[in-house]
């Protein structure tokens, strides 16, 4: 299905339009050092993109990090580097010796990039949370934040993600930061300036809790419908997927995914973690491992998902046990770098024929 929907859409961009559409390009020369059998080598015939959360500190503090990275993946999301805080710790100076690390890391493995946060109400410097800015003014920060980000790795980064949770769980716009100073519309302005700094980027906006129907899920559907009917220049929704083993299920990320992609946009798996009480026994590592598969085939099924993001690779460097305390073994590497059961359900999910 996946494949010949593919075929179809690369035959018809084929002929009518010249520019082209990304989602129809050919995937970027991902995992050129992918080792034979690394998830990246697997999905490639998918046309999926098979990343990780990446952090400038571990690869480096640890040796083994990126090799691995490098092996595995052809995509790297920077999990905090990128974010406002690191980036603009002062209002228009600019900080990017950790994004550079990580997108120099990228760039010497044919890796893509995606870009990870330009708009949230969280990891903000302190200037911006404790300022006093009229609507004028905070809309003038927030495009040149991101004019300033976007920017400096124009054509070097494959996706961004724009906007990140701005839906409450209730369906009701977050009441944030940014819903508080500029209004409603920031969400639109967000998409214009990161077009506008980077034409070739497809633009993300980016969730949490809304692989399972209900009013959030509701409410970004329609939220990006009426972006899309404004002409608001959105490419793609972000499931973050921050889960537990069995749920979301497999078939409801699958739906969820699929009324996004009924709108025309580009659906991704962007933060994928599946977390454990610890510590995990064999039955729950076992859960995980399902989980995990349900999650890549649902996407592998799905003509619109050419992107499967899991939040880190190796539990040595996850951010689940600190925000989930007595939770952890979220990932499908373990503490050693070592495959667990879940990595191998998702070579396995990756090895059934596009
Ligand atoms: C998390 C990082 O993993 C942590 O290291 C950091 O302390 C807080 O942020 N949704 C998101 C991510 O969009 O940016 C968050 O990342 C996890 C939840």
């Amino acid at each position: 299905m996946r494949s010949l929907a593919v075929a179809v859409v690369v035959a018809v961009a084929a002929v009518g339009c010249a520019g082209g559409d990304a989602r129809t390009a050919p995937p970027p020369t991902t995992g050129a050092g992918a080792r034979q059998g690394g998830l990246q080598a697997l999905a490639r015939p998918h046309r999926l993109r098979m990343g990780t959360a990446v952090r400038a500190n571990a690869l480096a503090a640890d040796a083994r990090y990126g090799p691995t990275i490098a092996a595995q993946y052809g995509m790297v999301t920077p999990e905090n580097d990128l974010k406002f805080a690191p980036t603009e710790p002062e209002r228009g100076r600019f900080d990017f010796t950790a994004a550079d690390a990580v997108v120099r890391f990228a760039e010497r493995n044919h890796v893509a990039v995606r870009g990870h946060t330009l708009v949230w109400h969280r990891q903000l410097p302190a200037w911006l949370t404790e300022g006093r800015f009229d609507r004028a003014e905070l809309l003038a920060v927030m495009r040149a934040h991101i004019a300033a980000v976007v920017g400096r790795y124009r054509g070097r980064i494959a996706q961004w993600d724009v906007v990140n949770e701005a839906m409450g769980d209730d369906g009701a716009l977050r009441d944030n930061l940014w819903l508080r100073g500029i209004g409603p519309d920031y969400i639109a302005e967000a998409f214009r300036a990161a077009r506008a700094a980077d034409p070739e980027a497809r633009l993300f906006l980016n969730e949490y809790g809304i692989e399972s129907p209900g009013p959030k899920a509701d409410a970004t559907v329609a939220l990006v419908a009426r972006l899309r009917a404004d002409g608001v220049p959105v490419d793609g929704v972000g499931f973050q997927a921050h889960t537990v083993p069995g749920s979301p299920t497999g078939a409801a990320l699958a739906r969820q995914l699929r009324r996004v992609a009924r709108l025309g946009l580009e659906t991704a798996v962007t933060e994928a973690d599946v977390r454990l009480e610890l510590p995990p026994t064999p039955a729950a590592l076992a859960d995980q491992a399902r989980s995990y598969r349900d999650l890549l085939t649902a996407c592998l099924e799905e003509w619109s998902c050419h992107t499967f993001v899991t939040w880190g690779f190796s539990d040595a460097w996850s951010w689940i046990s600190k925000t989930f305390p007595g939770s952890g073994a979220a990932l499908p590497f373990d503490d050693h770098y070592r495959p667990k059961p879940a990595q191998r359900a998702m070579a396995a999910a990756l090895r059934a024929p596009p």
